[in-house]
């Protein structure tokens, strides 16, 4: 989704901004922009639809765009549909402000219209563009720029993470929040705004995250936080552990493949410092075990491949916990009234820490009393910061937009956690929960030999890339596999795709069933085996084509009927679909590459989306 990136230094902004810009790319987006600010020429600024290098070759072909401060941006429209007049930064009438927006101002019309009324005159159909408009109708009653951010803010309704420039400040960049990500980053003799930390990365991994009613003005001398009521305040800096190559290709032709190569490594760093002595042992966690004890239910609540998880996690928390464990999406949970109180423990999950849904759910389960604990990837994100507690998923940065190593690490933490409570409970059996553990030991390795060869899913990708609609199927935590299969493949091939709990072919989908259909078979869950075997037959009788996924001991049971049989090494039933995910993951990948698709990014999808 949208991206900011701002910089004040000594150095020409245009190229800091560019390789922001670069960097946040993997976002989503459909247009891209950025602005400067000189003494001499005042505010310039280039915008235009489409990729970043269509900004680039503008560009080129006119003389430099001169300034040491500048902010840029690329655009996922919501209001407004993608083009040049549409995309940020947004100039206001008389130039004299530049400002780049993400979020959504809901009072937009009405400031809108109160502007009209003085006489002022818009140029795109955004909400953004009253951001700009306001300002510049502020300064008249305001000499310092402070003033009128602090008078717009003030009128402001919604969500925004704001970088302004003023055409009389030339080394001032300003930044306000409110309901969506911005962080400071703090160089020498420079000073750096972004939606996330990737943009800027390569400049420096000092940064303090804005927390909502701040506003930040940046010079080179450094950089000033105001609280709402315009207090000075002291931010607390955080240290960002990885370092731009964590965010490079290094070599791999898409950050997906790279992405799901590193599972393993993102598993070890996830698992391995939470088990000691044989048990489970979160440190991190304020939660205790009386606590626990005290949770008459449970609720997951995610949105994405995060709810794909947590439709594992039912699963497996009720067969460990014995406790009552609802799933729900974020947007519907967030509207549902749910019946949740101080007794209900609603566990958050989110890679990026920032989905708009998931954020405002985790508030309407705070407002209620719960207890709210998250599975984060992205340190100091705003659903971690709002929690009670934080477990992170250890996964590093993840950039392609189709989840794959934050799925798997959030997998893992999350039967950890079960695995935890279910302790708390005294209701897990000492062979049972020795047995997880112990799985979860060998749980990296045995990934490692799942990655370590891709012919076999190159070859089926080759035979099956044409498909015009390719079915999932399987039971319990199959089922809920089958689910994140079928997401990542339409995701990145664009190719329909359902998945179903193979109980229910005959209510329905068995219809679609034609000749030559593919329907994946997801058939790694032990004791419903003889299921799978059934559904298959049922599937193969209509003339289907059958990949069946198993653990290698019932290879030879499901070649006798499948047409072709990927196996992953067994484990226990509550860790199988971590190392079952993998083969649909570099399955949904080599579709998608026979197809010619932007595996990176996906049209129309967005990395972390950060509206409703
Ligand atoms: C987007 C991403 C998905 C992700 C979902 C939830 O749709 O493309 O990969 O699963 O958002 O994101 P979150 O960051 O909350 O896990």
């Amino acid at each position: 989704m949208c991206g900011i990136v701002g910089y004040t230094g000594n150095a020409p902004a245009v190229p800091v901004l560019l390789d922001g810009l670069e960097r946040l790319e993997y976002r989503g987006y459909d247009s891209a922009g950025v602005a400067v600010v000189s003494r001499e020429r005042g505010l310039q600024i280039e915008k235009c639809k489409g990729r970043l290098s269509a900004l680039r070759e503008k560009l080129d072909g006119q003389p430099p765009l001169a300034g040491t401060a500048g902010i840029g941006h690329t655009r996922w429209a919501t209001h407004g549909e993608p083009n040049d007049v549409n995309s940020h930064p947004h100039v206001s009438q008389n130039g004299r402000v530049a400002i780049v927006h993400n979020g959504i101002i809901e009072n937009y019309v009405e400031i809108k219209e109160f502007l009209l009324h003085k006489g002022v005159a818009f140029r795109s159909d955004t909400d953004s563009e009253v951001v700009a408009q306001l300002l510049e109708y502020c300064f008249n009653d305001h000499s310092d720029p402070l003033d009128a951010v602090y008078a717009v803010l003030e009128r402001l309704e919604g969500a925004y993470a704001l970088g302004i420039l003023c055409a009389d400040r030339p080394d001032m960049l300003i930044a306000a929040r409110k309901d969506a990500p911005l962080l400071l980053g703090y160089g020498d003799g420079e000073s750096f705004i972004a939606s996330d930390a990737t943009a800027i990365i390569a400049h420096t991994r000092d940064v303090a995250y804005m927390e909502d009613g701040e506003v930040a003005v940046l010079t080179r001398a450094g950089v000033q936080v105001f609280d709402e009521y315009r207090r000075p305040i002291e931010k607390e800096h955080h240290f960002i552990e990885w370092d731009v190559s964590a965010a490079e290709k290094g070599g791999y032709a898409h950050f997906m493949f790279k992405e799901i190569m590193e599972q393993p490594e993102a598993l070890r760093q996830t698992i391995s410092p939470r088990l000691r002595d044989g048990r489970v042992v979160f440190e991190e966690l304020h939660i205790t075990a009386e606590d626990v004890r005290r949770f008459r239910r449970i609720f997951i609540v995610a949105c994405g491949s995060s709810y794909h998880v947590g439709m594992v996690g039912k699963y497996n928390l009720e067969r460990l916990m014995r406790t009552p464990v609802e799933v729900a999406l974020a947007s519907e949970f967030r509207y549902s009234d749910p019946l949740i109180d101080k007794d209900s423990l609603v566990i958050v999950i989110s890679q990026s820490g920032e989905t708009l849904d998931t954020m405002a759910a985790l508030r309407e389960a705070r407002n209620r009393g719960a207890y709210v604990l998250s599975i984060v990837n992205v340190v100091g994100s705003s659903i971690a910061r709002e929690s009670d507690d934080v477990l992170y998923t250890w996964a590093g940065p993840e950039i392609a937009v189709a989840t794959t190593k934050a799925y798997s690490t959030q997998l893992a933490l999350l039967t950890m956690l079960g695995l935890w409570m279910a302790r708390c409970l005294d209701r897990v059996e000492q062979t049972e929960y020795d047995a997880v553990v112990s799985e979860l030991e060998a749980l990296p390795a045995k990934l490692a030999e799942v990655v370590s060869s891709t012919e076999i899913y190159q070859y089926l990708a080759s035979l099956y890339f044409n498909q015009e609609c390719i079915f999932y199927i399987g039971r319990n935590l199959d089922y809920a596999l089958g689910l994140e299969g079928s997401l990542k493949l339409k995701e990145i091939s664009y190719i329909h795709s359902e998945s179903y709990a193979a109980g229910e072919l005959k209510h329905g989908t068995i219809s679609l069933i034609e000749q030559g259909t593919l329907v994946m078979s997801l058939a790694t869950y032990g004791p419903l085996l003889d299921k799978a075997v059934s559904n298959i037959v049922e599937v193969k009788s209509r003339g289907a084509d059958v990949v069946a996924l198993t653990t290698e001991e019932h290879r030879q049971r499901l070649e006798a009927i499948a047409s072709h049989v990927l196996t992953i090494p067994r484990t226990h039933p509550v860790l199988q679909p971590n190392l079952g995910v993998v083969p649909l993951q570099l399955f949904a990948y080599y579709i998608a590459l026979h197809r010619g698709c932007d595996i990176d990014k996906p049209k129309n999808l967005a990395k972390s989306v950060t509206v409703e």
